[in-house]
């Protein structure tokens, strides 16, 4: 993230058993000490050595160290999607439940870090792990002290339920304690999700926004839906904090660096307009994306009443270009038809192992392919409403991007908890559309 860029992990393609890890990893340290570039501060990294010797020849290295054949990976068990481990989450022992805590940009003063202790002396084990979101979370509680534990008054300031903007707020340690720093980052990050908590509601989905205090990059924001990185530009002659925004990263097995859109915006009162329009356009547009292109896609033919009836009906509950409406206002707007029937896109405009969010005669729906089916099922999880549609597809299951619940496509049963489920639409396909049908809505459950 920091000297080079933002540069993928390559995979090295070893699979190597618990353990043997240590012994892997040691030969892999000793391999950067011996060859690794020490020319100039900024590229003493493994990742040049990578850049200049390849992947390969470091696996033939590490292969000689090892004195032995490596084997290969075999089948990439990572999953894309990312749990926070925020709000309550069952744990292998059925009576014991994990609570996540938000813990805003990750600092905690030493009268609530007791206080934390405390807590999980007196409800859990004794035991607070922390997690890669800069958040916490108290382990083995009993399911019977989970309504007391919530009375906590540390609990109303570290939120197990946060609001979408704090939710997966993230920030580098910045100018109040590293010496390299442009900006104060954690203030500006607090400042910029209070506000756009103001402007945008509590039901904007949770996005992941990170700051980093300069290009080291400490907060990753280029691997976040929305970044921020510190820089300074020159007000009326007076040096301020200012930012460049980036948008669409994320980590994971199909990583992708955020791409920079706006350089040099200060950080004074403005910031959260120009945040909270790039927000909504973002999300505009995914909204309205693939509803758009089936209005295009799919005009009314005259010779074909069902289709013409039906097309009729997508067209007054979808939110696309042609509303010219934010989604909820144009839904809520119109006069639904009677037909429970409506076409949903075209089967080729779907692709298999990512989900879809679509909005027919109002009602929010996900919708996937999984080997030639459509399947479609209501939007938000049962768990807390995480967004099913962003979730990832894994062995038949969906699992919610919030707290990894998985729920079968081909049921809706959650296999994490088995008193929930979600509910199934069904669907069928005509001459390459695909329609669904919201009327019989318990037939696969
Ligand atoms: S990103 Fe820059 S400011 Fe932030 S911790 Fe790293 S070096 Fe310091
Ligand atoms: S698993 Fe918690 S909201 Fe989906």
């Amino acid at each position: 993230m920091g000297s080079g860029g933002f540069t993928p992990a390559a995979a090295l393609n070893v699979f190597v058993e618990a353990y043997e890890a240590a012994r892997t990893v040691a030969e892999l340290i000793r391999i950067y000490r011996d060859y690794g570039p020490r020319d100039t501060r900024t590229r003493c990294r493994l990742a040049f050595l990578i850049e200049e010797w390849g992947i390969d020849r470091l696996r033939q290295e590490l292969a000689a160290r090892l004195r032995r054949e490596l084997e290969p990976a075999g089948r990439d068990m990572r999953r894309s999607g990312h749990a926070d481990h925020l709000g309550l989450s069952p744990q292998k022992q059925p009576e014991l439940t994990a609570v996540g805590l938000c813990v805003p940009t990750g600092r905690i003063g030493p009268e609530q870090i007791a206080e934390l202790a405390d807590l999980s002396d007196t409800y859990g084990n004794g035991q607070v792990r922390c997690t890669t979101g800069q958040n916490v979370i108290l382990v083995n509680v009993p399911k019977h002290r989970i309504e007391a534990l919530l009375k906590e008054p540390l609990l109303q300031q570290f939120s197990p339920n946060p609001s979408p903007f704090f939710r997966k707020l993230v920030a580098c340690t910045g100018a109040d304690y590293c010496n390299l720093a442009l900006i104060e980052t954690k203030r500006h990050a607090m400042e910029l999700s209070r506000a756009l908590d103001q402007r945008l509601g509590k039901d904007f989905a949770p996005m992941t926004i990170h700051w980093s205090g300069c290009t080291a990059g400490c907060g990753n924001h280029q691997a976040a839906e929305l970044g921020l990185r510190g820089c300074r530009t020159s007000i009326a002659g007076k040096a301020v904090d200012a930012v460049a925004i980036y948008v669409g990263g994320r980590t994971g097995p199909n990583a992708v660096a955020g791409e920079q859109i706006l350089d040099t915006v200060p950080c004074d009162e403005a910031l959260p307009s120009v945040v909270a329009g790039i927000l909504q356009q973002r999300a505009l547009i995914k909204n309205s994306r693939l509803q758009s292109a089936v209005c295009a896609a799919s005009s009314i033919q005259p010779e074909s009443f069902s289709r013409k009836q039906h097309a009729e009906a997508r067209f007054t509950s979808a939110t696309g270009r042609r509303d010219r409406q934010p989604p909820r206002t144009a839904a809520a707007s119109i006069s639904l038809p009677k037909t429970t029937k409506a076409m949903l896109c075209r089967l080729d405009e779907l692709s298999s192992g990512t989900g879809q969010k679509m909005t027919v005669m109002g009602k929010t729906l996900a919708v996937f392919v999984m080997e030639g089916q459509v399947i479609a099922m209501d939007a938000e999880c049962p768990h807390e409403g995480g967004p099913l549609y962003e979730g990832t597809v894994e062995r038949g299951c969906i699992v919610c991007p919030w707290h990894g619940y998985e729920f079968e496509l081909h049921t809706g049963r959650c296999d994490t908890d088995p008193n929930l489920s979600v509910r199934r639409y069904p669907t069928f396909i005509e001459e390459g559309d695909v329609w669904i049908d919201l009327k019989d809505e318990s037939i696969h459950r």
